[in-house]
């Protein structure tokens, strides 16, 4: 009990000291700029000089909307020494008394401790070659080029792993929705840099004079290390950030680590208590084909209604893509052809998609597929045909918006599907096409990391997921009287049927 109470004391002060220190911050600058405004402009403030620009800005952003985490960090300071010119000291004071504006301050970039794991973890899957003792390359003269094709669909996690690198680097001007700390207890999660779907789309083979793959013999190594660290022990791995986006990667060690958070492309071959919306987070394939830039293609100036490229499966889902060919093989402006998108095949399936209205996203062997991203980047609406399906970020994104959803029931009956398409007019149309140009940035993935793209919403989604697993921690620790206890690990983890 002492220690809940202290820490919570803690904590509070903690978010006072916080709100001190930014007021200060505020006060002491807009002393400084009314000195300036004296003696000359203000053109020399870099926005470096400013000692916290992060809090100021966020402050001064009123419009805090899906993706207000780094607008501010993307271009610090601008947005205050801008605003110099019209907001007076009175508004500024007003506007750090408010708490809640505090409080959102606090928790502006996500915390992320990464552990300094092995390179056969993560880089040396890419072929790097450590230089001497170090665990990661030095990012300000190399960046590891990530194998293209397809296995490009599941490279969040280099994505990731080279944003936290470029966190604490100054001179790169990524986002920073989150940021790398070296001190575990500051972090709100921590990061496990594991590349576990090139290890599975590359080393899953077992070769001759092997009796393992490779990719299993990572897995096993990762459980082992992760249950020996004192930050899984403290927190039963709860706050552990694990990648998993090849739906068959991490197949053995899931099972083990799943009280982690794990990032995922959907939960089709992960039972309930090893995986969910509650605890993980979804994340969206790379697209394959090209993005569809300045776009003025029109309703009328696309022929083809409906599009769809896939692979046929033999099982699970595979019969609906079937039964759904000889339903609409003989519409005219309809594209139905099997096939997965190849390499060379990318570049027709651009120019498909480009010039279609509809774009066809059935279910596979998985709930999630590529395709949605794809039509995505070619603004061709996307009918989605997966009963199962999860979506990225769709606590923040109404779907409804720029996408049609049709129940895999209705979709086999005869007419259906093609006449619900037909009614879509150009007008509405229209307006979901514009929605799609809007939400399009979301899905695409650059180093540095851009405001608002891929990787920045994938961080924003897990420190979403914070509070709640911080209570969910704290609450294991209610009967553990010691904070040694506390730190040996004698935290008893319950069986995944009654944890969440
Ligand atoms: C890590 O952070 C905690 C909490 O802020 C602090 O008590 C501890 O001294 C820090 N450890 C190091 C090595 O700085
Ligand atoms: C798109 O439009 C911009 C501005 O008009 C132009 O600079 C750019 O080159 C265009 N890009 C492509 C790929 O056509």
């Amino acid at each position: 009990m002492v220690e809940r109470n202290a820490s919570t004391v803690g904590l509070i002060t903690k978010r006072s000291l916080i709100c001190l220190f930014t007021f200060s911050s505020l006060f002491l600058i807009f002393s400084w700029f009314s000195v300036l405004g004296s003696t000359g402009r203000n053109h020399f403030v870099t926005s470096n000089s400013l000692p916290d620009s992060k809090y100021v800005a966020e402050i001064d952003d009123d419009n805090s909307k899906v993706s207000n985490l780094n607008k501010a960090e993307s271009s610090p300071g601008n947005r205050v020494i801008l605003g110099n010119n019209g907001v007076d000291e009175e508004e500024a004071t007003a506007k750090t008394k408010d708490e809640c504006r505090c409080e959102m301050s606090d928790k502006t970039s996500l915390r992320v401790y990464m552990y300094d794991m092995n390179p056969e973890f993560h880089f040396g899957l890419l072929d790097w070659k450590p230089q001497g003792n170090h665990v990661w390359p030095d990012i300000r003269t190399t960046i590891p080029p990530y194998p293209g094709g397809l296995n490009l669909q599941h490279s969040i996690e280099y994505w990731l792993t080279l944003d936290l690198l470029a966190s604490e680097i100054p001179i790169i001007p990524n986002a920073r929705a989150a940021i790398r700390v070296r001190n575990s207890s500051e972090a709100d999660i921590v990061f496990v840099p594991f590349f576990s779907s090139l290890s599975y789309n590359r080393f899953s083979k077992v070769n001759p004079h092997q009796k393992k793959s490779r990719n299993n013999v990572l897995q096993e190594k990762l459980v082992r290390f992760l249950t020996s660290q004192t930050e899984w022990k403290r927190s039963g791995g709860r706050d552990h950030v694990i990648l998993a986006h090849h739906p068959n990667s991490m197949l053995s060690a899931r099972m083990k680590l799943w009280p982690a958070m794990f990032i995922l492309s959907d939960f089709g071959r992960y039972p309930p208590n090893i995986a969910n919306i509650e605890k993980d987070v979804i994340a969206p394939y790379k697209h394959m084909i090209r993005s569809y830039v300045n776009d003025s293609s029109d309703f009328d100036s696309r022929p083809t209604l409906l599009y769809f490229q896939g692979a046929i499966y033999r099982k699970d889902g595979g019969f609906v893509r079937q039964e759904l060919f000889y339903l609409l093989r003989d519409e005219k402006d309809v594209h139905f052809s099997f096939g997965s998108v190849q390499k060379d095949g990318v570049s027709k399936a651009s120019r498909g998609m480009h010039s279609s209205k509809f774009c066809l996203n059935i279910a596979g062997d998985t709930p999630s597929s590529n395709r949605l991203f794809d039509a995505i980047a070619s603004h061709c609406v996307p009918v989605i045909i997966s009963d199962e399906i999860e979506l990225p970020y769709e606590d923040v994104l109404d779907y409804s918006q720029f996408c049609i959803f049709v129940r895999t029931s209705d979709a086999l009956k005869e007419k259906f599907l093609i006449n619900l398409v037909r009614s879509i007019k150009k007008e509405k149309w229209t307006q979901m096409w514009q929605r799609l140009k809007e939400v399009e940035k979301f899905y695409e993935f650059h180093y540095p990391s851009k405001e608002d793209d891929a990787i920045q919403m994938i961080w924003q989604a897990v420190a979403h997921k914070v509070p709640a697993l911080k209570r969910k921690i704290h609450r294991t620790w209610r009967f553990s009287h010691s904070v040694r206890g506390r730190e040996r690990g004698l935290l008893s983890v319950p069986s995944p049927r009654n944890f969440w």
